[in-house]
């Protein structure tokens, strides 16, 4: 695995905004696999500054997100559709028709699940996909447990990641308690990969994504499975 440790999370947004925007300029019409939480937020703030200053267009790009809680509704301040409206599709000349975030009204979860794999692969799959990382090392919302899923489905979030996200909701119980996820194998499918942490309460997470062991108790361990995989992480994130 690649590692680049950045001062801070400025840095860290510029650098892996910088690996987005080369993905754009070398392939225009590139499939882009994209993540939510507050992470990469500072990374969409600098591709929107791009897009704004520099003309990087995004008009041939399509996207497919990771995950969304189930249900929620796409015009929830909450829901991943919203996040990203909010901080990257409606300040970039993406064509949102070619946006695809996890549907979280879907009245049958397991063929919308089985249809956006389709979808993935009928798109010639993600040339680039942008990982975050949870305090207890789940990616997209694969958690941690005896067993993992390869493809997209619908999972019940663990305590820990409803309490870590309850920040952004009025109270713990306004947290949806599900959510629909690609899978491992679905992420690893991607051509490349780039996981981005900041902070030290994600140094935990990256100890266990760099222990060089798969263990479905810390599925980020599972991105050494994958042949090109960046780590971006400021300093906090990666020396505690
Ligand atoms: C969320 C998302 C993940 C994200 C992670 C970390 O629950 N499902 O895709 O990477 O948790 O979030 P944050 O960046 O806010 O710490």
């Amino acid at each position: 695995m690649k590692i680049i440790v950045c001062r801070n999370y400025a840095e860290m947004s510029a650098e892996s905004a910088k690996i987005v925007a080369d993905q754009i300029k070398s392939k225009p019409d590139c499939v882009l696999g994209l993540a939510t939480g507050s992470t990469p937020e500072g990374m969409y703030a600098c591709l929107s500054t791009m897009h704004r200053d520099e003309k990087l267009d995004f008009s041939k790009v399509t996207s497919v997100n990771l995950d969304e809680y189930y249900p929620i509704a796409p015009d929830n301040d909450q829901s991943y559709r919203y996040f990203m409206n909010f901080h990257l599709f409606d300040k970039v000349n993406i064509d949102k028709s070619n946006t695809y975030v996890p549907d979280g009204t879907a009245e049958d979860p397991d063929k919308f699940c089985a249809d956006y794999e389709k979808l993935i692969e009928e798109l010639g799959g993600v040339d680039l996909q942008v990982l975050g990382i949870g305090r207890n090392a789940h990616i997209g919302f694969n958690e941690p447990g005896d067993i993992l899923y390869p493809d997209t489905h619908l999972t019940e979030l663990t305590p820990s990641t409803v309490e870590a996200n309850s920040r952004f909701f009025d109270s713990v119980d306004d947290v949806p308690k599900h959510a629909l996820t690609m899978g491992i194998a679905s992420i690893l499918r991607a051509k490349k990969i780039i996981v981005l942490a900041s902070g030290k309460e994600k140094h935990n997470a990256v100890l266990k994504l760099l222990g060089n062991t798969l263990e479905t108790k810390y599925p980020a361990t599972m991105l050494a499975l994958h042949h090109d995989v960046t780590l971006i992480c400021d300093d906090a994130a990666y020396n505690g």
